[in-house]
């Protein structure tokens, strides 16, 4: 298939892009690099061995997009560009919303015009909302706690409502749970722009010594030790739980389809910081803070779901997720050039 991938120079959509060309597709990028950087490109080229149309532009501009699909003869679109920091989307909803929801009406639109019926879409685990029943199951009801996990929630909304009016579309909601770790080479993984939002980059630059000591956020949660648990998914099963979902929807006629990618498994802030220490022989100093704001006690998925219809689940380890972070680190201490 020839598979459009907008936000592919970013951390989920670069390893996805790597096995959509290992499974034999071909691939073409647009991106508006304002959380990617330009080195990524290279890095893509050299990993998977061959050359990659990347197109940057905002996803938002409808006749840059148009004419990319006038040009381009796409069988299907996986869809992450978007914006993400949960606490940015509170300081600026505006830029949130119009973004995040601009950019897929507008790639909505591109595709209708085109004709172009298959699309796999980055949701979240966000859309769970406030007070989730752990694990997860895909039938809960969604809602959301702040701009950005409002996004996730509207957009599903969007594409449950489209798929009524053109029962033709066929479409994949994954929800992922928490991506982290990067690409066994060393050479792509996660670059936060700023101070790291999520606990694995910022653990990761602690040990790096780009950072003094992380704060807990919270030791008083009913949990394994009062510290937040997540389900940490590895983003490598990640990128091969979207290309499970792209063939699905191709070989199914169910029109819209909605896939919890997580494993499982919860793990809470202190286990991930003992992981990543034997991982990386590195003593990671850390201070109990307040609870942040927003935060829930647990996050874990039911994937049974993804497993009993894509086949697919997590292969790697919570080991392996810190070893794969840290050889990304390590080799590039600073993120990308
Ligand atoms: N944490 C710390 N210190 C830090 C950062 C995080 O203790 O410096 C804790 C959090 O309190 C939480 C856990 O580590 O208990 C994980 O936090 P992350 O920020 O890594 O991940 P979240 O589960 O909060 O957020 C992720 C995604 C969001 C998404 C959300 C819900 O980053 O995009 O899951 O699906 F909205």
């Amino acid at each position: 298939m020839k598979i459009l991938v907008t936000g592919g120079a970013g951390y989920i959509g670069s390893h996805t892009v790597l096995q959509l060309i290992a499974a034999g597709h071909q691939v073409v990028v647009v991106d508006d690099f304002s959380n990617a950087k330009a080195s990524v490109a290279g890095r893509l080229e050299e990993l998977s061995g061959t050359s990659i149309p990347i197109h940057s532009f905002d996803v938002a501009d409808l006749d840059k997009l148009n004419g990319l699909f006038d040009a381009e003869d796409f069988d299907a679109v996986v869809h992450f560009a978007g914006y993400k920091a949960v606490g940015e989307s509170v300081a600026n909803p505006l830029d949130y919303y119009g973004n995040n929801i601009g950019a897929t009406i507008s790639l909505l639109q591109a595709m209708d015009r085109h004709e172009v019926r298959h699309l796999v879409f980055s949701s979240s685990a966000t859309v769970y909302g406030a007070d989730p029943i752990v694990p997860m199951t895909e039938g809960l009801p969604t809602s959301a706690t702040n701009p950005y996990g409002w996004t996730k929630v509207m957009i599903e909304q969007v594409l449950r409502d489209l798929v009524v009016a053109q029962p033709d579309n066929r479409i994949a909601l994954l929800r992922y749970f928490n991506p982290v770790g990067a690409h066994p080479s060393g050479q792509i993984g996660e670059d936060p722009s700023a101070v790291p939002n999520n606990l694995m980059p910022f653990v990761a630059q602690v040990a790096v010594g780009r950072r003094d000591k992380l704060s807990v956020f919270g030791d008083d949660y009913d949990t394994v030790d009062g510290t937040g648990v997540r389900d940490y998914i590895h983003v490598e099963d990640l990128a091969a739980g979207h290309v499970a979902a792209l063939h699905w929807i191709a070989e199914h006629d169910r029109t819209i389809s909605t896939w919890n990618l997580g494993s499982g498994v919860g793990t809470s802030v202190l286990q991930l910081v003992n992981a990543f220490e034997k991982a990386s022989g590195v003593k990671i100093p850390y201070e109990i803070a307040p609870r942040r704001d927003g935060d829930i006690a647990a996050s874990v998925a039911d994937p049974s779901l993804a497993h009993r219809e894509l086949g697919w689940q997590t292969e790697k380890t919570v080991d392996d997720m810190c070893a794969d972070t840290w050889r990304w680190q390590q080799a590039n201490p600073q993120g990308y050039p």
